[in-house]
């Protein structure tokens, strides 16, 4: 029943995204992206805007330092950004600025960028490859079944509805991509949830929190072993990008 129940609310949240999404924007400033938005950043603008990943790129520099030039990062405390989408990447710096995640390191820099640097950063981010690691082949079976089927009777769903088969995520919801990415961090994560930690209150928010609750310790540490593991599918998805 709760299977059904997130992902009809998965549904609503997609067709909310896509709504906020496609809504015309008004005008920008003139200049491609570079510059500063001319007078205030709002807190929440009502979508990501058109990030520049070429801008992005030069404003990525100082997050290289923890998080890889190319959003690979070797050292597992800090979280992989390559591949990572605009729109989630967009919405952690939001939420890292207005103290709804709190990390002291990230307030920091999240509180450096304006919107529009936040949608460059996230665009140029996006436009790089995540290269995984490797799973613990002990642990991929009962990772891959949480993952792809979830548990029915404790009321998990499967990973997968929202981030995807072969976990690239859902940009236009704003899902994460979860393949390739460190399993401590991963790790980390899902244990401060189901502990109580939130990121804001909100719908999306929401999500998450109520799905850990559910996982064992057994289960978080099996899933995150399985996605450090895990390979998107880019050979079919990319090689069309730029
Ligand atoms: C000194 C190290 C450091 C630097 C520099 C840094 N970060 Fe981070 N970043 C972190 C840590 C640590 C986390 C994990 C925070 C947590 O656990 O909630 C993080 C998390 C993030 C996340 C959330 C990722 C996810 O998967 O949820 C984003 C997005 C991010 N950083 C973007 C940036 C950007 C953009 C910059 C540069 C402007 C930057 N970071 C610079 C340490 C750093
Ligand atoms: C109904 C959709 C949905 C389902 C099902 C779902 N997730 Fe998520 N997941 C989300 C959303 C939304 C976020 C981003 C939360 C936010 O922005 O506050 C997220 C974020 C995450 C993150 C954080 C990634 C990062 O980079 O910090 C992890 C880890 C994660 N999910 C793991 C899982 C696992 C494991 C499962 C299955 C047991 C799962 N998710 C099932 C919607 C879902």
């Amino acid at each position: 029943m709760s299977f059904r129940r997130v992902v009809a609310l998965a549904a609503t949240l997609v067709a909310t995204a896509a709504v906020a999404h496609g809504a015309p924007k008004p005008a920008a400033p003139a200049a491609a992206g570079s510059s500063a938005p001319a007078a205030s950043t709002p807190a929440q603008p009502p979508g990501p805007l058109p990030g520049d990943a070429k801008a992005g790129q030069a404003k990525a520099a100082v997050c290289g330092a923890c998080h890889g030039m190319d959003g690979n990062s070797t050292d597992a405390q800090y979280p992989k950004l390559a591949g990572q989408n605009e729109e989630y990447i967009v919405r952690q710096l939001h939420n890292f600025k207005s103290g709804k995640r709190q990390n002291p390191i990230m307030l920091g820099f999240a509180s450096q960028l304006s919107g529009q640097d936040m949608a460059n950063v996230g665009a140029y981010f996006m436009s790089q490859h995540v290269h995984p690691g490797v799973a613990d082949e002990k642990l991929v079976k009962a990772g891959e079944k949480i993952y792809r089927e979830g548990d029915a009777k404790l009321g998990i769903p499967a990973c997968m509805a929202c981030h995807g088969p072969d976990g690239r995520g859902n940009p236009g919801a704003a899902y994460p991509q979860l393949a390739g990415q460190h399993a401590q961090y991963l790790l980390k994560t899902l244990t401060a949830w189901h502990d109580g930690t939130t990121w804001g209150d909100d719908a999306h928010a929401r999500i998450m929190p109520a799905i850990a609750k559910r996982l064992t310790t057994q289960d978080i540490t099996a899933v995150s072993s399985y996605l450090e593991g895990l390979h998107t599918n880019t050979q079919t998805t990319d090689d069309a990008a730029p």
